[in-house]
């Protein structure tokens, strides 16, 4: 398995960067409503926790959502990308924004499989929609490296897709059956189950929580959703069991 596999998808990036809306950019489409856009915001608000003590490492930035979503939070927020195209959309976004920021924001180029920084440079890290452009070696590195850059104790939070949800179940059946008539596309992200990623980050961390939420939600009820939610965080076997989305955020705790 080759460990440069990942450079394949840099073109895609800097392709995506000239896309005109932020969210596009990394998206491809708009296809969370904003009520799932909030929920995941406030997930990720609330799991990982920053203080306004931590220097933070946003490690896939794209166009910067995770820099606006925690700069009012922390001290230090350095943002990195693969993609130098993407860079640039990333500074040119957050610029005329960084007169209300409290955090220190810097966005620079670099790879989540070889971190440009020393050992214990950051409190915490998060990585949103990023691990699903690795092969599992790649993700090997990836997590070795986060936390190799986090300080022993330190938070890393990770965002993937779950293939064990609903939606992604029938996308793997989708792109199963895609394959047998048309063959693989050349780039194709990975859907792989929580457990295979929880499995790889219990090398580097503890894991501490866990969450899904996804595109199931737009079809649901508001309240049918507000129950799923309290019932699952009573009952932490069901979240494991049945998340009922395929995006899925893991807190780990450093060693
Ligand atoms: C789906 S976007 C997510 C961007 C952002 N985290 C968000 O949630 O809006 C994926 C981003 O990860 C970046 N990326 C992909 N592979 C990477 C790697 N190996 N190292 C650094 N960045 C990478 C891409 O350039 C792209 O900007």
């Amino acid at each position: 398995m080759n460990e440069n596999e990942h450079l394949k998808w840099k073109p895609f990036w800097d392709a995506q960067a000239d896309v005109a809306d932020s969210h596009e950019a990394v998206r491809g489409d708009r296809i969370m409503s904003d009520d799932v856009q909030a929920f995941h915001d406030m997930m990720l608000l609330a799991m990982f926790g920053a203080t306004q003590a931590d220097a933070v490492l946003d490690a896939g930035c794209g166009t910067g959502d995770q820099i606006m979503l925690f700069s009012p939070y922390t001290r230090e927020i350095t943002a990195i990308d693969f993609s130098p195209k993407m860079v640039n959309r990333c500074r040119a976004r957050i610029a005329p924004e960084e007169f209300h920021f409290r955090a220190k924001v810097s966005v620079k180029t670099g790879d989540i499989t070889a971190l440009p920084f020393s050992d214990d440079t950051f409190d915490k890290a998060v990585s949103v929609a990023v691990l699903q452009y690795l092969n599992p070696k790649e993700c090997d590195k990836a997590l070795a490296e986060l936390a190799r850059v986090i300080k022993p104790g330190g938070v890393l939070l990770i965002h993937i897709k779950d293939m064990w949800s609903g939606t992604g179940m029938m996308i793997t059946f989708a792109r199963f059956l895609r394959a047998i008539i048309k063959g693989r596309p050349p780039l194709e992200y990975q859907y792989r189950t929580h457990w295979w990623y929880k499995k790889k980050v219990r090398k580097v961390g503890l894991v501490e929580a866990t969450y899904a939420y996804g595109t199931w939600t737009p079809l649901m009820p508001k309240r049918m959703m507000a129950a799923i939610a309290l019932w699952e965080t009573k009952f932490r076997l069901l979240q494991e069991l049945f998340p009922h989305g395929k995006e899925y955020f893991i807190k780990i705790r450093i060693k």
